[in-house]
């Protein structure tokens, strides 16, 4: 059975912009959020509160959350990774944040700079803070369907990584599948891997072409929170490595078509995808923008 209605996470200023080798500017930034507002989105991943020199291109997330308008009705979280990000989102009055571990030993390394253990280790007063102090916390977890240095990763593994992350006290836990190799069979397994999937969403990056086909996937196993990027940012067609996360505007085609709620006004959406498009002076990658554009 499919859901009545679905809630789109929307990651484009935050796991888009990240990937982006164009660095945007603040005041696009801030322009980008107020029309992705505009269009119906309600939650909003705004930036992340990580080393700068890990990503030079959100090293502005305290200027964005200062000089942000928060639109009623609309929550915007930032990712969190340790203590020192908690403190700067804190400052800002930040409502809603993500921390980010890794199924795997080697991701936690290259992403965290922390053992897979030691992951948990610094997650653990994150959570616990930020709850004492009101916010709500999500946790993601990546590389739940491969991971590009130890291969397969099982899902057993997966399962135990992500109770540890809900046990801290998490209220969601995304599934990331951080290279796009999932398809669907394997996400039905990884979701069916948890109790209670009330608590799941799912995050697909499209570099496989199967974002789509794991989010259905994923719905007709009882996901109802997908994430998504506006126009599929990230997915840079000239830089190689880096593929977008699924197009918000993709998934907005197919929830129509499927009758299932989501609250986008799909027209809005397109037409801020196809400004920051010109912004970033490339074509977007969303098959769904090319078509409703004529691109
Ligand atoms: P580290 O170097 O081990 O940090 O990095 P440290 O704790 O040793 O501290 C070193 C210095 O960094 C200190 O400064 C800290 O104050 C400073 P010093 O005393 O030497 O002057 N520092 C910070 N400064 C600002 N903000 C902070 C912060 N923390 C420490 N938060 C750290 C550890 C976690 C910080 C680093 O590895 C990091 O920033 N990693 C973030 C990487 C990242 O953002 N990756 C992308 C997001 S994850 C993702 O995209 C996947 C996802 O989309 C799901 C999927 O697709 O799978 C979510
Ligand atoms: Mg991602």
């Amino acid at each position: 059975d499919l859901p009545e209605r679905v809630t789109i996470w929307e990651v484009g200023p935050r796991d888009g912009l990240q990937n982006e080798q164009t660095v945007v500017g603040l005041e696009t930034k801030l322009e980008f959020l107020r029309r992705l507002a505009g269009a119906g989105l309600t939650t909003l991943e705004a930036t992340s509160f990580v080393h700068p020199k890990w990503v030079p291109q959100l090293a502005d997330a305290d200027d964005l959350l200062a000089k942000l308008g928060r639109r009623p009705g609309v929550k915007y979280p930032v990712l969190v990774p340790n203590e020192r990000g908690l403190d700067r989102a804190l400052a800002l009055g930040v409502e809603s944040i993500a921390i980010f571990g890794s199924a795997t030993e080697t991701f936690a390394r290259k992403n965290l700079n922390r053992s897979y253990d030691e992951q948990f280790a610094m997650f653990e007063p994150v959570v616990r803070r930020a709850r004492h102090e009101g916010l709500e916390v999500r946790a993601y977890l990546s590389m739940c369907f491969g991971d590009p240095w130890e291969g397969a990763v099982p899902v057993e593994q997966v399962a135990n990584a992500g109770r540890r992350l809900l046990d801290m006290g998490c209220f969601q836990l995304s599934l990331g599948d951080t290279i796009g190799v999932a398809t669907p069979g394997h996400v039905e397994a990884v979701v069916r891997a948890f109790d209670d999937v009330t608590k799941l969403a799912v995050h697909f990056h499209d570099t496989y072409g199967q974002a789509l086909s794991n989010t259905l996937a994923a719905l007709k196993a009882g996901v109802t929170t997908v994430d998504s990027s506006a126009g599929g940012l990230g997915g840079c067609p000239y830089a190689k490595a880096a593929t977008g996360n699924l197009a918000t505007e993709d998934l907005v085609w197919m929830l129509d078509g499927l009758g299932i709620e989501h609250g986008v006004d799909l027209d809005a959406l397109v037409r801020t995808s196809a400004w920051m498009a010109q912004q970033l002076g490339r074509p977007s990658p969303s098959r769904v923008v090319k078509a409703l554009t004529g691109g």
